[in-house]
């Protein structure tokens, strides 16, 4: 269509802050996510501190990541995290059942993700067994993390080498528990849950801040029963929300990297689902918690596709192309918008597993372009959500159409503005015009840009990055206005001043 783009950046009705814990990753026990992709042990030949390959820890850094969650996933509710610590040689072993029924041996536990998180500089979101545990088992969980005082738990912590409590804030009740995590009922899951979270304790300064299990998608009967008998605020201070996007469905999800425009197509529009997804929920919440208190975690999202051929289907191995970077912006940007009430959100898996970060192979290890548009995005952590309004022309394929603009503006505590912008159309540039309402001037201070010829472009072993930050000036500046050229199938970000 030939309609004008235009994007209204608000500079003076700012009031929200984007949490930088929406640039949040998660991480499971899951095929080469933790074995070989993070944990290598101090032996291995491949370069590390402690068990833990200095190449990732580097590139994560860098990307910007404020929080990791562990152990699972559907892992979480068969984990036994008293398994997981002591000298390693004397740790039992045990059946992944959900992924790959692959033996785990638990030589990275507790104390080796602490020291993980202590690496990457992140905060850790730790997620309890609440469907095949017990109450005494997460509560021990919680009192070995985080006591100060004298007591069995602390004794245990304190003969493993870790006299200080660690202070972990961030606690899921469990994972999925309508499915994996116990084939729960909401009415079942939020009496559980209550119970479980009674048993979940303060530790001197240290307020836990407890995550109940949401829905699944589009399960408004879930978030609706939750709210209601789940005591909101008290029992929880958070709720999940899960969603991924799949190309078809979950028999044939598609491949990573062969795909035509109609799958490209119907990938994006699946994942701007997210959008009706989070406006939906959040009414739910507002009736019952009009104050804001609990917040929304979108603790697992991001694409879903076929594995590599030839690759364990129980791993979830998928390369990543120049359309999952286009899933992580628009997905990004959704969150910004309802940031008042999206306190976090968890891309799965970080590496080596679903819409990774990162792709190891031996002593090797590649950037994907979902990792460019994460640390693009870095502009957004903790600076103030400024509205936009956005007049965008249509991506049509067939006879369904999209919006081609997605956008976030934010104003940073030195005062920049950053406006991350994409144009979702694979096949035509758009020209954008972006008025900064409430300023005179702005100066274009500097600019980037993530795209490729071809939107299944992606970085490979023993090849030169396709996919990557480069610098970006297609702007022209005249007083609080400013003109912008997307290319094709692009993700570009702009500091103005
Ligand atoms: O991320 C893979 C799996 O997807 C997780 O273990 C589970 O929570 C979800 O179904």
């Amino acid at each position: 269509s030939t309609a004008q783009n235009k994007i209204v950046v608000n500079t003076d009705l700012g009031h929200e802050k984007i949490s930088k814990h929406i640039y949040g990753h998660f991480s499971e026990h899951l095929g080469n996510c933790i074995y070989g992709g993070y944990w290598v042990g101090e032996d291995s030949e491949i370069p590390n501190i402690n068990g833990i390959r200095n190449d990732v820890v580097d590139a994560l850094r860098e990307m910007g990541i404020p929080n990791l969650r562990w152990p699972g996933g559907c892992f979480a509710d068969e984990y036994h995290w008293m398994d997981g610590i002591g000298s390693a040689q004397q740790r039992p072993t045990m059946i992944n059942t959900h992924w790959g029924g692959v033996t785990e041996d638990n030589s990275f536990g507790t104390h080796e993700f602490m020291e993980l998180c202590n690496q990457l500089g992140a905060e850790p979101v730790i997620c309890g067994n609440l469907g095949s545990g017990t109450v005494q088992e997460m509560s021990q969980w919680v009192e070995y993390l985080n006591s100060g005082n004298i007591s069995p738990m602390t004794d245990l912590r304190k003969s493993n080498g870790r006299d200080e409590p660690w202070g972990v804030k961030y606690w899921n009740l469990g994972n999925e528990n309508w499915g994996c995590g116990g084939n729960m009922t909401p009415e079942y899951y939020a009496n559980e849950m209550r119970r479980y979270s009674t048993y979940t304790k303060n530790y001197g300064e240290n307020r836990l801040f407890r995550i109940a299990c949401g829905p699944n998608g589009a399960d408004y009967n879930w978030m609706e029963v939750l709210m209601r008998n789940g005591n909101p605020g008290r029992s929880f201070q958070g709720i999940s929300l899960h969603y991924y996007t799949i190309a078809h469905d979950w028999s044939h999800k598609g491949s990573a990297t062969d795909f035509n425009e109609s799958e490209y197509f119907m990938t994006m529009s699946k994942t701007l689902f997210m959008d009706e997804l989070l406006e939906k929920h959040i009414n739910i919440m507002d009736r019952y918690d009009p104050d804001n208190k609990v917040g929304l975690f979108v603790d697992e999202w991001g694409n879903w596709h076929d594995v590599e051929p030839g690759t364990n289907p129980g791993f979830l191995y998928q390369q990543n192309t120049l359309r999952d970077a286009m899933v992580a912006a628009v997905n990004l940007d959704l969150f910004n918008k309802y940031s008042r009430r999206v306190k976090m959100a968890n891309i799965a898996q970080t590496v080596n597993v679903l819409q990774a970060m990162i792709l190891t192979r031996g002593d090797k290890m590649v950037k994907t372009p979902s990792y460019y548009v994460f640390k693009m995005y870095k502009v957004h952590h903790d600076a103030t959500l400024l509205p936009t309004d956005v007049e965008s022309e249509t991506y049509e394929f067939e006879n369904k159409s999209i919006p081609a603009v997605s956008t976030t503006a934010s104003k940073s505590d030195d005062g920049k503005i950053h406006l991350t912008i994409s144009n979702l159309n694979p096949n035509k540039a758009v020209s954008i015009s972006c008025e900064l309402r409430g300023m005179e001037m702005i100066n274009f201070e500097k600019g980037e840009i993530i795209t490729a010829d071809e939107v299944n472009a992606f970085n490979d072993f023993g090849k030169a990055e396709q996919v990557m930050l480069k610098s970006f000036a297609d702007v022209n500046v005249s007083g609080n206005s400013l003109q912008v050229n997307l290319p094709s199938k692009s993700i570009v970000m702009l500091e103005l001043n």
